[in-house]
């Protein structure tokens, strides 16, 4: 009975690992060849460890069920130095040359004319900024595309705490230090979307800090890199929305191109409605998300910089998330 509920608890727990190990979020799924190098990494290093567990609880076995006796001091000295000393040092030395040897290819900077992107980790959302050529240089917000197939360059920094970017699904993760300048070249291999999260302890919403990424192939980039660097579509400008963002303060902090709106603290909201999600992938890009995110800021996102804007009316409230939505 005991052994049953065992076996369906191991089940279950190697199912839920197996789900776990799944999604837009996983190391172990790679879409990426830093990724890939470091799933690799993973499975010779389990493989490893699996190796030496065997053998010592193997000999454990042994020793106590199979062939309990009284050793001479020479055989127990053999035992513990060979066993001890010299084994774990050959497996640890093999995969320590073996890791190690990973590293150049993960390090190496992007050719010359890669797609560079600048990315800023702010308390706690992402500042993007594309420089694509021939067209106006545009910042995004907790959003990048990437073209599949190409080597990217990111060039990353931060203005106050330190913070770590991290797309599981394709590379490994860099630090964002105040004061310096990082890189990190990633290279996708296959289109899809994916999660980008923050992997250094920063603050009260760290793990409401995240983003996401869009591999796709080069005409559908180039597409977006078209609409992004465009302004704000004109009709949006004329509403009721519009005029309410103007006069609450709103375009003190946010950028809404082709408007008045030109503030650089918060995130930049030109097309804010094209977003999948808001607030660093805290809530759906949908009126009621928009509405609470705005009116109880800080119940959604602790700690967030944005004042919650519980003064506006319910009708106030319903046409800036109209007008929010509009900015696609
Ligand atoms: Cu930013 Cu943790």
């Amino acid at each position: 009975m005991r052994l049953t509920f065992a076996g369906s608890a191991g089940t279950a727990a190697i199912a839920l690992a197996a789900t776990a190990c799944d999604g837009v979020q996983s190391a172990l799924t790679p879409a990426g060849r830093g990724a890939e190098q470091i799933a690799e990494l993973f499975w010779w290093m389990v493989g490893g460890a699996a190796a030496v567990w065997l053998i010592v609880v193997g000999l454990a076995v042994y020793a106590i069920a199979v062939r309990p006796r009284e050793h001479s001091e020479r055989s127990s000295r053999i035992l513990i130095i060979g066993g001890g000393v010299i084994f774990p040092t050959v497996v640890l030395t093999i995969l320590l040359a073996y890791g190690l040897s990973l590293l150049p290819p993960l390090l190496e900077p992007a050719p010359p004319n890669s797609l560079r992107i600048r990315v800023s980790g702010e308390q706690w959302w992402w500042r993007v900024r594309y420089e694509p050529p021939g067209l106006p240089s545009f910042e995004t917000a907790n959003l990048i595309h990437l073209p599949v197939g190409e080597p990217v360059e990111f060039l990353l920094e931060s203005p106050d705490v330190i913070h770590s970017f991290w797309i599981p699904s394709l590379g490994g993760k860099m630090d964002m230090i105040p004061g310096r300048k990082t890189r990190l070249t990633l290279h996708p291999t296959r289109t899809g979307t994916f999660r980008g999260v923050c992997a250094e302890f920063c603050g009260d919403s760290h793990s409401m800090m995240n983003f996401d990424v869009v591999v796709q192939d080069r005409p559908a980039f180039d597409a977006w890199l078209a609409s992004q660097s465009a302004p704000a579509r004109a009709p949006a400008t004329a509403s009721a929305g519009h005029d309410i963002f103007m006069r609450s303060g709103c375009a003190a902090c946010h950028t809404i191109r082709g408007t008045e709106a030109d503030g650089i603290v918060g995130p930049d909201l030109t097309h804010v409605g094209s977003r999948p999600t808001i607030g660093a992938s805290v809530l759906p890009t949908r009126p009621e998300s928009l509405i609470r995110f705005i009116e109880a800021t800080s119940t959604v996102k602790p700690g967030v910089h944005m004042p919650s804007f519980d003064m506006l009316s319910e009708s106030e409230l319903d046409s800036l998330a109209t007008y929010l939505l509009e900015l696609r």
